[in-house]
């Protein structure tokens, strides 16, 4: 029986990569993003590639009650959900006092509350049938504070956290949560982010392709893996930043972020 999975963000950059692996795994896809264009040229894209069936669903994941619409329009068609890939996700650039509260509103909104309804969501149904598997996009900002991008660094430190969690209490349904932690990767990211200053940390950074990335942590969601921080320095900084005194990282973590 093909199963289905349900990624969020799947318009552009990581999200599109995922569905695209998963579509060559013959899985059924349910895309959700803003762009109603974009998500449907994917779904053409794949539909003639593959022997399988994309439903895509444009909905702004900022706005709460869009999700339990997404979850509700699943219910009633009937449709199991297999994967959850909670992908969807922005930051935003610049000192916390400079930059505007709505943007950091949607931002906890959709990197925060929208993963983990939908977390919540799909356990209720997972749990009687004791199968599902959950991924959840979490970043390296997420083990540390990030002056120049504070609220997005502790949104991500809360998808580590919580995700790291909920794969303990999961464990004992034969349910999965992996938390899948990027360096920068060159996606839309850094534009919706509003990183694009000349001397912006990203600009000459040498970072891995997105397939490449989404490969790792797709292999590290099927194996039921509960953290994969992708590349080997990213993997270093992200142990050794355990053994510092807490007070240097914000210090340390400004150098690297700020312009
Ligand atoms: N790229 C990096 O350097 C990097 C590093 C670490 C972690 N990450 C994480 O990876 C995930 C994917 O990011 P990316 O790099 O692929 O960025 P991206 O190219 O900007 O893609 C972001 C995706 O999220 C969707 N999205 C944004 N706002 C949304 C909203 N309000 N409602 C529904 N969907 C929304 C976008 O679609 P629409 O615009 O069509 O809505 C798009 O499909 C994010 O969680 C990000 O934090 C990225």
């Amino acid at each position: 029986m093909s199963s289905t999975a349900l990624i969020t963000g799947a318009s552009k950059g990581l999200g599109a990569e995922f569905a695209r692996l998963f579509a060559s795994k013959n899985v059924n896809l349910i895309l959700v993003a803003r762009s109603e264009k974009e998500l449907n040229e994917l779904k053409d894209e794949l539909e003639n590639r593959f022997n399988i069936s994309v439903w895509t669903i444009a909905k702004d994941l900022t706005i709460p009650e869009n999700v339990q619409a997404v979850y509700d329009e699943i219910k009633r068609a009937g449709t199991e959900v297999d994967y959850l890939v909670n992908n969807a996700g922005f930051g935003d650039f610049g000192y916390f006092a400079d930059t505007e509260w709505e943007r950091h509103r949607k931002m906890i909104e959709l990197n925060i509350s929208t993963l983990s309804q939908f977390c919540h969501l799909f356990i209720q149904d997972w749990i009687p049938r004791k199968s599902g598997k959950i991924l959840n996009v979490a970043s390296t900002a997420a083990f540390q504070p990030g002056p120049g991008m504070s609220v997005y660094f502790a949104s991500k430190a809360y998808v580590a956290n919580f995700s790291q969690a909920i794969a303990y209490e999961f464990r004992k349904y034969g349910i999965t949560v992996t938390t899948l932690c990027p360096g920068p990767v060159k996606t839309n990211f850094g534009r919706a982010a509003r990183m694009n200053h000349p001397n912006g940390f990203l600009k000459d950074m040498k970072t891995p392709l997105p397939e490449e990335v989404v490969s790792f942590g797709y292999r590290a969601m099927m194996k039921g893996k509960a953290l994969a921080i992708h590349g080997v320095l990213n993997k270093f900084v992200a142990s050794s930043v355990r053994f510092l005194p807490r007070k240097w990282l914000a210090t340390l973590s400004a150098k690297v972020i700020s312009w």
